[in-house]
């Protein structure tokens, strides 16, 4: 009798040295003793159908999709979930016993978790939500925030059309604001959220004027890097809930490491300093 295959899992994208999620996972797999391993996989655009139809051979029970590939893999799936069709990207792959590729995504089910974990009083049917931005992530947060209720969606990008773009797909719960008057949309609203690239390290800061951040209101930013944004710090300041973004990356993978690894992961204090690390 042959021993059980360890399950192999990983992340494919180009370049994939960024990656945090080796780190999530190597430590997910020893806190919780389980056999196993993940794997970043670096893969050319060319090589990016045939590398994917091989890994199942490899042992492999699924990846993690990251830049550039979450659209493209859309194509190469046999099977696509419901969000990921309305999101219109994946960021997990489940390499199914059958043979099928199936694609998912969780990147909009991190966002509201580490939102709910971060803002335990968030009652999303309660108040709009402004969203900066209108660029992949802004897709996925959006349909979140629509699946989980929110009555209004206020979205701002400095590029219009592709604000525009995302109420033709999501209806008219998102309604566009100039960019220009980005500042004047959080009044009234209960979450505020910045899915643009403004304040991460190296790129522009985020200027957008804050003055009507109110007490109460929850503040929350994809970029990670650096940890508190000065989005987060003015809302600190301003005596808002700030919710940084390292948790929607940690929540995102939740999923995927149950599914091949067959353990809910608990996300603690050691997770995030892991991940930091
Ligand atoms: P992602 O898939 O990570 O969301 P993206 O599709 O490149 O990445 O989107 C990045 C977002 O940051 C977009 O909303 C982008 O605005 P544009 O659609 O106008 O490009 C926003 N962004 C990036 N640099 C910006 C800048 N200097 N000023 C304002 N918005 C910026």
């Amino acid at each position: 009798m042959t021993a059980p295959r360890i399950p192999l899992a990983g992340v494919i994208g180009y370049p994939v040295a960024h990656s945090r999620s080796p780190r999530l996972f190597a430590h997910w797999l020893k806190a919780h003793d389980l056999p196993g391993h993940y794997i970043p996989l670096e893969i050319a655009s060319d090589k990016l159908e045939s590398s994917l139809r091989c890994l199942p051979d490899l042992g492999f029970v699924g990846v993690n999709v990251t830049l550039p590939y979450k659209e493209k893999v859309m194509d190469l799936a046999d099977l696509i979930s419901d969000r990921a069709t309305l999101i219109g990207a994946a960021n997990t792959l489940i390499f199914r016993q059958d043979g099928k590729i199936h694609a998912d995504n969780t990147d909009g089910y991190g966002f509201v978790e580490n939102l709910r974990q971060g803002a335990p009083g968030w009652n999303p049917r309660l108040g709009a939500a402004t969203v900066f931005g209108a660029g992949g992530a802004a897709r996925a947060v959006i349909a979140s925030l629509l699946d989980v209720g929110v009555p209004e969606i206020r979205l701002t990008n400095r590029t219009r059309i592709r604000a525009e773009k995302l109420r033709d797909d999501f209806g008219n719960r998102v309604q566009v604001h100039d960019w220009v008057k980005a500042g004047n949309i959080i009044e009234g609203s209960q979450v505020i959220i910045n899915t643009t690239s403004l304040g991460m390290v190296g790129k522009p800061p985020f200027r957008v004027p804050l003055d009507a951040l109110k007490p109460g209101m929850i503040v929350t930013d994809i970029v990670y890097t650096p940890l508190k944004t000065h989005l987060l710090e003015v809302a600190e300041a301003r005596g808002c809930i700030a919710v940084d973004g390292l948790g929607m990356l940690l929540h995102q993978a939740v999923p995927g490491f149950e599914r091949w690894f067959g353990q809910r992961p608990e996300i603690t204090q050691s997770t995030r300093s892991a991940v930091l690390s």
